[in-house]
């Protein structure tokens, strides 16, 4: 037996209760997995509560964890019982002690990434060399404007994009998060419940707007994406923290000649060489400082709740790790 956070309905934080379940065995192309630290994610507050079609209830979020291979399926070949390993899944289930995952989604940890940094990065930073490399191609001399910089895929875009030569404009929910975003790399960071974001872009830019938006709040910022992106600019809408974006009018592009897309990291590592290599690029970038692991919040697994309250009221900043 172990426990796992399990909600019958979907609902707020209270619907997560803490239950003890038996444990399975791993069938062929399974391995059962004890985890070590579990990453949190907002898309585990879209599945909590609903927004998305993506668990059913009952249903345990989570995307993503890592942890030990307990026990291997009969035919699985290319992991071993004690080996260490991450995981990313858009099927939710990672809030939880043990958990049955298929082998294939599994990433072995080098020995110098740590569990925690794993759980916490794996997502996240995929999330960020995607919208950075894949969906742009973001180079020195461009600007660039990260929405809600300070937050877990924020801080690591902004980090990221500075090593590439951009210049990083942030925009951030409180005073007390401009410090950590200028710390991660900001050339300028803007105060969004206290400034008027489109002036201090304008100002910053001399007009111009930022090459690239990298929108992770959604209904909130959408329009304000629009009116800061360049001429000729893209806006990456890569989420909806704040609520969904609601249907857009594609004429509303065409006096900018703006390019919008919508990417998910999850078609992104869909197959198994696509993973190896996206995972292999964000070792390499942690290795090489680019980004690091720099987890601010931990909670105890059975208090996944109280995560849940801290990150939808926007008092988190950068990466969440639940600890079983
Ligand atoms: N497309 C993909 O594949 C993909 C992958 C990973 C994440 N995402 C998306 O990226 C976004 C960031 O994810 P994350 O896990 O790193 O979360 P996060 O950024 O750490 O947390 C969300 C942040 O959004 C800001 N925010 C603004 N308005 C908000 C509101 N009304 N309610 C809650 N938060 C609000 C807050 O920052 P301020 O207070 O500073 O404004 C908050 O800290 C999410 O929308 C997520 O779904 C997408």
């Amino acid at each position: 037996m172990s426990k796992a956070i399990i909600q019958d309905t979907f609902g707020g934080p209270e619907v997560m209760g803490w239950r003890e379940r038996p444990d399975a065995a791993p069938g062929p192309g399974e391995v059962l997995v004890r985890h070590t630290a579990i990453g949190v994610n907002f898309i585990d507050i879209y599945c909590r509560r609903g927004s998305i079609p993506l668990m059913k209830v009952p249903g345990t979020p989570g995307m993503e964890a890592a942890g030990v291979v307990e026990s291997i399926g009969p035919d699985v070949t290319t992991l071993t019982v004690g080996q260490r390993v991450g995981y990313v899944m858009p099927a939710p289930g990672a809030y939880c002690e043990r958990r049955i995952v298929p082998a294939e989604r599994m990433i072995a940890l080098p020995d110098d990434i740590d569990d925690r940094s794993a759980a916490a990065m794996l997502l996240k930073g995929m999330t960020a060399e995607q919208l950075l490399h894949k969906s742009t191609q973001a180079t020195a001399g461009d600007t660039v404007l990260i929405h809600a910089a300070a937050g877990g895929v924020g801080l690591l875009l902004t980090a990221w994009a500075k090593a590439l030569g951009c210049t990083v404009i942030g925009t951030v929910g409180s005073k007390a998060k401009v410090g950590m975003v200028r710390e991660a790399g900001a050339d300028h960071v803007i105060v969004s419940t206290e400034e008027d974001v489109v002036a201090a872009v304008n100002t910053i830019t001399q007009g111009r707007g930022c090459r690239y938006i990298y929108d992770g709040v959604g209904a909130d910022t959408f329009e304000l994406s629009l009116k800061t992106v360049a001429k000729f600019g893209h806006v990456v809408s890569f989420g909806s923290s704040s609520g969904a974006v609601p249907p857009v009018n594609i004429a509303v592009l065409s006096p900018k000649c703006v390019v919008l897309s919508r990417p998910q990291v999850f078609p992104y590592i869909a197959e198994r060489a696509d993973l190896t290599a996206a995972s292999n690029n964000l070792f390499a970038a942690m290795r090489k400082k680019i980004i690091k692991s720099d987890i601010k919040h931990t909670y105890a697994l059975a208090d996944a709740a109280t995560a849940h309250r801290d990150l939808e009221s926007r008092r988190t900043v950068g990466q969440i790790v639940l600890l079983p």
